[in-house]
C-alpha cells in the first residue's frame, strides 16, 4: 500500500508564489515522495503528466511553507512587566543594566526543566504553524551555562519531534554576561569557546552560532574569539548585530562568511558592501523594532542597492518581540521598513532560508521539497497586507498536508 509519503498530490489552479515571485498565471504543482515532482500553467496541462494522483485541493494561493529563521522560542516565564517599564520611558539598555532584561529570562529559564520548557514554548510553536511556518530556527541563549544552554538546545530539537516541522538550533551562548562572571566576560567568553561550543558540537545539538554584538552584549573582539572556535567545530555563524549601535559586528561575521547579520538597524555602508561580498544574509526584525519603539531604520535602500538578500523573521522572544505571528511581520516589514510585499514574502521564504544555509528550502521549484502552504486569499500580497488569522487552508510538510 502507498504510504502518505508516496501518494502523488495535485493542486489545481493555483495562484503560485514561488519564493521569489509571483507566477503569472494559474499553476499546477504535482507532489510525490515529499517533493515537488513539476509545476505547470493550468492552461492547456497535460493531465497525463499527473497519473494517479490524488487532487489535494484546487484554487487558492501557494507559496512554500513560511521560514521562521530567527527565533529564540524556548524560554520560561514572561517579561509583561518590562513592557510596562519600557512604556514610562525606562530602556531595554537600562533594564538590562540593572539585571533585567534578558537576565531575567534566564532566571526564569534556569529554573525550568526541560518537560517544563517543552510546555512552554509548544504554544507558541503552534502559533507559528498556524500562521503558515514550515521550518524555523531557535535560539538558546537564556541558560549561559553549558548545561543549561544544552538543555535549551534539546528542547528545541526535541519541539521538532513533536510537530511537523524543520527545526534549526542556533546556539546563542553569548546572548549577555551571566551575573556570576560580572566583571569576566573574557572569561565567560572561554567558556562559550572552550566548553559550550565543543559540547554543542559534540551531541549534536547545535547547526549555528550566534553572538549578541553590541554594548549590552560581547564586543566584536570577543565575538571574533567565538567564531574562530564555531569554525573550528564546523558550525556556521550568525549575528545579533547593528541593532542599538554600530560596533561593525556585521562586517565582522561577513568577514568569517556568516549565513546571517541579523537586526542591522545601525548598519553603514561599509557594512552593507561586506555583507554583499560575503553573500551574508540580511535579517530584518521589524517586531523588535515595534516593540521597541526603535526609529533608527535599517538602510533598505543600501541593501537593495547592493544585492543583499533580505529575509524577515519574527524574533520571538519574551523580551523585544513577543510575537509569534510571521504574517504580521511581513506587514510590518511593509509599513516600518517599506519593503514590497513581493520581498517581505520572499524574506520570509527564499531568503529566510538562505539565512539558515538552506537555500533549497523557502522555494516551489521541481525537486524542492514539498514544504507549501495553501491560503485562503486571491493574491499573496494580502499575506503582508492584511493582519488576519485563519486564513490558511493547508499547511504541507514533506508532502503531506498536516494542517487543513
Ligand atoms: O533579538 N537582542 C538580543 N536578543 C533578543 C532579545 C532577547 C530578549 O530581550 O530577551 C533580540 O532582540
Ligand atoms: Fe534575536
Amino acid at each position: 500500500m502507498a504510504s502518505s509519503q508516496t501518494t502523488r498530490r495535485l493542486w489545481r489552479n493555483v495562484t503560485l508564489f514561488d519564493g521569489l515571485e509571483q507566477l503569472p498565471e494559474p499553476m499546477v504543482v504535482l507532489v510525490e515522495q515529499g517533493r515537488v515532482v513539476g509545476l505547470w500553467p493550468e492552461s492547456g496541462f497535460d493531465p497525463s503528466l499527473a497519473r494517479g494522483a490524488k487532487e489535494a485541493a484546487s484554487g487558492g494561493v501557494m507559496t512554500p511553507g513560511l521560514v521562521d529563521c530567527h527565533t529564540h522560542l524556548v524560554y520560561a516565564g514572561d517579561r509583561a512587566g518590562e513592557f510596562e517599564q519600557r512604556l514610562e520611558g525606562v530602556s531595554y539598555e537600562t533594564i538590562a543594566r540593572a539585571g533585567g532584561g534578558i537576565l531575567s529570562s534566564v532566571r526564569a529559564t534556569r529554573a525550568a526543566s526541560e518537560d517544563e520548557l517543552i510546555a512552554a514554548s509548544l504554544p507558541r510553536l503552534d502559533a507559528l504553524l498556524a500562521d503558515g511556518v514550515t521550518t524555523l530556527e531557535i535560539k538558546s541563549g537564556y541558560g549561559l551555562t553549558v548545561d543549561s544552554e544544552l538543555k535549551m538546545l534539546r528542547v528545541a530539537r526535541r519541539l521538532g519531534e513533536l510537530r511537523p516541522v524543520r527545526v534549526l538550533t542556533t546556539l546563542l551562548g553569548a546572548h549577555a554576561l551571566p551575573p556570576e562572571y560580572a566583571g569576566r566576560a573574557d572569561d565567560y567568553v572561554s567558556l562559550v569557546c572552550d566548553a559550550m561550543i565543543p559540547a554543542a558540537a559534540r551531541e549534536g545539538l547545535a547547526d549555528a552560532v550566534d553572538v549578541f554584538c553590541e554594548g549590552i552584549g560581547f564586543s566584536p573582539a570577543q565575538c571574533g574569539r567565538i567564531y574562530q572556535a564555531a569554525q573550528a567545530h564546523g558550525l556556521a555563524i550568525k549575528a545579533h548585530a547593528e541593532q542599538l549601535s554600530n560596533l561593525g559586528g556585521s562586517a565582522l561575521a561577513a568577514r568569517y562568511g556568516a549565513l546571517s547579520a541579523d537586526h542591522i538597524e545601525y548598519l553603514d555602508e561599509a557594512g552593507v558592501r561586506a555583507m554583499a561580498e560575503a553573500g551574508t544574509v540580511a535579517v530584518l526584525l521589524p517586531g523588535a523594532f515595534h516593540v521597541l519603539r526603535e526609529t533608527q531604520l535599517p538602510p533598505i535602500e543600501l541593501l537593495r542597492q547592493y544585492g543583499v538578500p533580505m529575509a524577515v523573521a519574527s524574533d520571538a522572544n519574551p523580551g523585544t518581540s513577543p510575537i509569534c505571528m510571521p504574517t504580521l511581520m511581513a506587514n510590518l516589514a511593509c509599513t516600518l521598513f517599506r519593503l514590497t510585499p513581493r520581498e517581505a514574502l520572499a524574506g520570509m521564504t527564499a531568503h529566510g532560508a538562505r539565512a539558515l544555509g538552506h537555500p533549497e528550502l523557502g522555494r516551489i521549484a521541481a525537486g524542492a521539497p514539498a514544504d507549501l502552504c495553501l491560503w485562503d486569499i486571491q493574491q499573496p500580497a494580502e499575506l503582508a497586507y492584511a493582519v488576519q488569522t485563519g486564513r490558511l487552508r493547508q499547511r504541507v510538510f514533506n508532502g503531506k498536508v498536516v494542517y487543513a
